[in-house]
This record gives structure tokens, sequence and C-alpha cells, in this order.
């Protein structure tokens, strides 16, 4: 089966790239010339694991093919996706008109019975909005269904949440393309994959519910790590207790410095703009954010208490990117930490595997390291924002030794605190007390 992909960003690429690996002819468009000319000639735009290799694999196997046209990736295909971009506005409703240009654009090219999947994080409404728009732009009627297929991929590993997926959700109104879409997954059987087929509506839904439901999770352990440091608790075990209910579970119950990412703080807003459209009060979508904004400013308050002023001091920075394994630094609490720390007059010096060049952009005032250890040269603390593996294991001699005073602040809990404080730090982590450096 052929199908096409319209938005070669992040999920397109990666639905291409897997849709290819799964044996379809898959057709990537992507209106940017030199974004399509990049890909064609192995570039990936952004990291992500395992993604280049697909991508080389799939274009090799002459299953992955390029186009900045339209018209011929709709022409070609059963199936086209619609992946392009859904940002936030500024009072946190969702800015759809990427995909209304889209399915304009397909209503105009279609000539053969098609369906159109939107795969992006869409309001409610849109898949019905984008069936208007495609029968409004026909030159002559041609049948066609749309369908909702939203993405629960995560970033750093979109590859195997594509592969082996908890659920694939197929919101459709009509048996025939259910059945077309199914027939796409069909290597997933194999391992059993849930598939929920319902209407377009539902489909919508799910996909915000889910998400606003596990960035209320990370905001409900965050405060409670706020109580655990006022009571002597300890964040840890509360949340492994907690996590050995089987109705809890023990995902997401990671305390750390405030949710990031391009999809948690927009999806929350739209759904509470969504709720305001339908005056439908979505008080804990807005206790989410509201935890999660609070969180951030504690984080610096933290840093403050640790080092008495924040004013004058160098702090290293480890970890720039919203999240390990990604390059991707949109709504990362480590870089608005660095903002809130270089506006209090801090001299910041920092240090990730992967975020340098988008931090390097919009924040130039900050000095990049070369690796983890030049982040704690001279630094009267260390930070460590976002928990990729190779800060796990750091030489925390070596560290403390490059240190001016031993004040390592944990914003991820990655290490033991009776350990550093063993080591002669001054050890600071989330929802546990500072022990004493012996
Ligand atoms: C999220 C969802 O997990 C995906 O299912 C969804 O498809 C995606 O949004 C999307 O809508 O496209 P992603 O934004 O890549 O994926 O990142 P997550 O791994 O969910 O992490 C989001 C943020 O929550 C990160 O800042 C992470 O550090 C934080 N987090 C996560 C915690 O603070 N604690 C946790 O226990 C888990």
């Amino acid at each position: 089966m052929h199908i096409s992909i319209i938005g070669s960003g992040y999920v397109g690429l990666v639905t291409a790239a897997c849709f290819a690996e799964f044996g379809l002819q898959v057709t990537c468009m992507d209106q940017d010339p030199q974004r399509i000319a990049a890909m064609e000639s192995g570039e990936i735009p952004f990291y992500e694991p395992g993604l280049q290799d697909l991508v080389r694999k799939g274009r090799q196997g002459g299953r992955l093919t390029f186009t900045t046209d339209l018209a011929q990736a709709v022409n070609q295909a059963l199936v086209v996706f619609i992946t392009v971009g859904t940002p936030s506005t500024d009072d946190g409703s969702v800015d759809v008109s990427s995909i209304e240009a889209v399915a304009t654009g397909i209503g105009r090219a279609m000539t053969s019975y098609t369906v159109i999947v939107t795969k992006s994080t869409v309001p409610v409404g849109t898949g019905q909005r984008v069936k208007f728009l495609i029968e409004s732009a026909q030159r002559e009627p041609v049948r066609f269904d749309v369908v909702s297929n939203p993405e629960f991929l995560r970033e750093g590993s979109a590859i195997e949440d594509f592969i082996r997926p908890n659920r694939v959700v197929i919101g459709a109104e009509c048996d025939e393309s259910v059945a077309i879409l199914k027939d796409l997954y069909r290597p997933l059987y194999l391992i059993e994959t849930p598939i929920v087929a319902t209407t377009i509506e539902t489909a919508e839904l799910i996909k915000y519910a889910s998400n606003t439901f596990l960035a209320t999770k990370i905001s409900f352990i965050n405060e409670m790590s706020v109580l655990c440091e006022k009571v002597g608790a300890d964040i840890r075990m509360v949340a492994k207790a907690m996590g050995l209910d089987g109705r809890i579970g023990s995902k997401f119950l990671h305390t750390g410095p405030g949710y990031g990412g391009s999809c948690f703080p927009k999806d929350v807003a739209a759904i509470i703009s969504t709720g305001k459209e339908h005056r439908c009060e979505m008080g804990i979508a807005q206790a989410a954010v509201d935890a999660n904004a609070r969180q951030k400013t504690r984080m610096v308050e933290k840093i403050r208490t640790a080092l008495g002023t924040i004013n004058n001091k160098r702090i290293g920075v480890l970890g720039l990117s919203f999240k390990p394994n990604t390059s991707d630094i949109r709504e990362s609490p480590s870089i608005a930490i660095i903002r809130l720390l270089l506006t209090e007059g801090a001299y910041v010096q920092a240090y990730d595997p992967e975020a340098m060049q988008e931090t390097a952009q919009q924040l130039p005032e900050l000095k990049l390291c070369s690796d983890s250890y030049e982040v704690s040269d001279d630094a009267d603390a260390i930070v460590l924002a976002t928990e990729w593996n190779q800060f796990r294991n750091l030489d925390l001699e070596r560290i403390k030794k490059q240190l001016r005073t031993p004040i390592f602040i944990d914003l991820r809990n990655v290490y033991q605190p009776t350990r550093m404080a063993n080591m002669g730090f001054q050890y600071w982590s989330i929802g546990r007390v500072s022990p004493v450096p012996m």
C-alpha cells in the first residue's frame, strides 16, 4: 500500500520511517525544500535515537521517498496522514491554520478515494473541519473519509513507541476507513496491540485527556515532594509505594523541576481553552499548570537557599533539553531556571550532550562548556537539571575538586543523599531531606 505523510517534522518523519519499516511505500512531503533536500541527503533535522538509521534503511530499500509536491503526494496514496504543527496561541488555544491549509490543498489535489488521517494533536472538532475544508476545495466530488489517529510518541523513544505502542486509537465514521487503518498497523497484531476504534471526536479527546492526566500525575508528585521536604519524608519511597498500587501505577511519578517539552504544556493549555469554549471548568488541568509553574520557581529558591544568594555566583548546569535523549529545549525547565538565574545576576555555564546548538541561539549570554566536567570548573555550585545517562555516573571526586564550594543540587534525584554527604558534598535534591556532610 502507498501512503503519504504531509509535514516532515518530528511526528511526520518518525511515522514515515516506521511505516516504511512496516513494509509500506511511503512518500514524505514538506513544503520546505531545504528540509526535504537535507533529508534526501540523509540528514535528520533533530536528534532522535535510531531515526537516522531507519530513514536511511527506508530510502535504500526504496520504500521511503521525499517530495515538496503536495499534489503528487496526495495522488499516489490511498492514505494521507496530516502531521503538520499545531502550535499554541497566546491564549492557550491551538493554531490549526497549517492543518486547514493542508486540508484545502488535499481537497484540490485529490483525484480518487483517499483516507485523510489527522495524526497531529488537534482540538476536538478539527476532524469535522478538515472534512468540510476538503469538500469545499474539491473541484469535482471525489469520495474520501476523515480519520483521527493521534500519536502517543515520546521524544527520545519515539521509534520504540511507534513499533510497540500501548494502543492504537482510530477515530472514524465508517468501517471501510477503520479497516484500511487496521491494515496499515497489521504488524502490531503480532504483538497483540489493542486497537481502540471510536468516533473522531472521542479519538481527538483521548489524546488530550491522556497528556493532561500524565501532566497532572507529575504535578501531583511534585507537589507531594514539597510536603516531603517540610515533614521530613522521602518522596522516592512515597512514589515507590504509591506506584505499587496497580490502580496508580509506577510511571510518571518521578519528581523533578516540572514537566516541559512541546506537548504537555501546550496540550494542557489547549484542554483548558476547549473547556472555556464549552463553559466546562477544567480545574484539575489548571491546578497542574499552576503547580508546574511553581515547581520551576521553587527550584530557583532551592538554589538560592543552597548558595545564600544567586547574584554574582558562578553556577554550572548539567542538562539543557527538557528531558534526556532529545535535543529539544522547548519549555525546558532547565532553560526556564537558567533564565531566572541569569536575571538574578548569576554567571551560568552549562553542558548538554545534544541541545547546545539550540540553546546557543536562544541564550547567547550562557557559557557553553565542552563536557560535563568543564561545567564544575571554578563554579560555586553544580545543578543537575536533566537526567542524561552521562550524568548518572559522574566522577564526583573530580567535580568536587573543581568546584569552589562542594554544592551539588540534583533536580532529578539521580544521586544518593547519604553517599553524596559522605563524599563531602552539600547535597540538595527534591522531596528528600539533605543530610549533613561528614
Ligand atoms: C509526551 C507523552 O508522554 C507522549 O505519550 C505524547 O505522544 C507526547 O507527549 C505528545 O503529545 O506528542 P514527551 O513530551 O516526548 O511525550 O515527553 P515525556 O517523556 O512524556 O516527558 C514530558 C516531561 O515530563 C519531561 O519534561 C519529563 O522530564 C517530565 N517527567 C516525566 C517528569 O518530570 N516526571 C516523570 O515521572 C515523567
